[in-house]
């Protein structure tokens, strides 16, 4: 279940994702490629996966919201696009090509990055067949979560944190938010969405915050045991740039056994659904497992 619908959403999300950006003008064309360059080089679109996968396990609707999946997805791409800068991770490879900096130069990277981000408000305003204070609910909850309080903190923390030894308190709050934050909002925004009761989305934010937590720490053992042709991105990032993430400050062994912790913790929130939450729960366990 979980590969074939994860196929069949991705192939949705794509479409519509160009559908989306392309329904703006943009007054520079160069702007536009560099935008379409990285929200159309793949990725694994997990956001928008999750956003309607957490609305289904409400109401199985998922679908009906893949406008405000859709930028979902443009938020993490201008986030990628700003993480491989030279002044930040400074990579060359992402998602299989060369990154946006190096095809469209820094300049235009960064541009393409804050268009992206703000196409996204202008996107989850197109979202059709949802009432406006449910709407104004998610919007709160997608800029909260990418900025200070959530993704672009994260990065700060983690930018700060080069070279330099933080205890396990600060590396779990770093990945809640750079990795986490974004996550909570796709699950939180497809339950208030499908206008979940407070049990329920109490349980899917705990699966979520879980769910990045997980999700991070794979990030970080794939970067020293991952094959970068696979991966899409370089490993060995992190060590060069002297990162502090769960295998430099604990161990590979000890990462993949708190990722697993992390597991079951997604698990465990998700007890009070029945086979309707199924795709959270394999796909949960698939990321720890993964290759890419
Ligand atoms: C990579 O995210 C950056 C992190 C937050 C770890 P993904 O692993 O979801 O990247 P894509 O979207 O599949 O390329
Ligand atoms: C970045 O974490 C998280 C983002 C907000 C983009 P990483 O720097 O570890 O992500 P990768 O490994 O480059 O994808
Ligand atoms: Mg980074
Ligand atoms: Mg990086
Ligand atoms: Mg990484």
């Amino acid at each position: 279940m979980l590969k074939g619908l994860w196929r069949r959403r991705v192939k949705l999300i794509e479409a519509d994702l160009v559908k989306e950006l392309r329904r703006t003008e943009s007054l520079d064309e160069n702007l536009m490629r560099a935008m379409e360059y990285s929200l159309m080089a793949g990725g694994k679109r997990l956001r928008p996966v999750l956003l309607m996968a957490a609305a289904d396990t409400i109401n199985g609707a998922g679908e009906k919201f893949i406008t405000v999946a859709d930028a979902l997805e443009m938020i993490h791409t201008y986030s990628l696009i700003h993480d491989d800068l030279p002044a930040m991770d400074n990579d060359d490879y992402r998602r299989g090509k060369l990154t946006n900096h190096k095809v469209f130069g820094e300049a235009t990277a960064i541009l393409a990055g804050d268009a992206l981000l703000t196409l996204a408000f202008e996107v989850v305003l197109r979202q059709k067949d949802v009432a406006p204070e449910i709407l104004l609910a998610v919007l709160h909850e997608i800029s909260s979560a990418a900025g200070m309080a959530g993704m672009v903190g994260g990065q700060a923390i983690d930018l700060r944190s080069e070279g330099v030894r933080i205890d396990l308190a600060t590396l779990k709050r770093m990945h809640l938010g750079k990795t986490g934050a974004l996550f909570k909002a796709a699950i939180r925004s497809g339950a208030l969405l499908a206008q979940a009761p407070a049990e329920k989305l109490d349980a899917l934010t705990h699966y979520a915050e879980a769910f990045g937590l997980a999700f991070q720490i794979t990030d970080d053992i794939l970067d020293v045991t991952g094959n970068a042709a696979v991966l899409g991105k370089p490993t060995g990032s992190d060590e060069k740039n002297h990162k502090s993430t769960y295998v430099s400050l604990t161990s590979l062994n000890e990462a993949e056994r708190l990722a697993a912790e992390a597991v079951d913790d997604a698990l465990n929130a998700l007890k009070v659904f029945g086979s309707e939450a199924d795709f959270l729960r394999e796909l949960v366990q698939y990321l720890v497992a993964r290759q890419r």
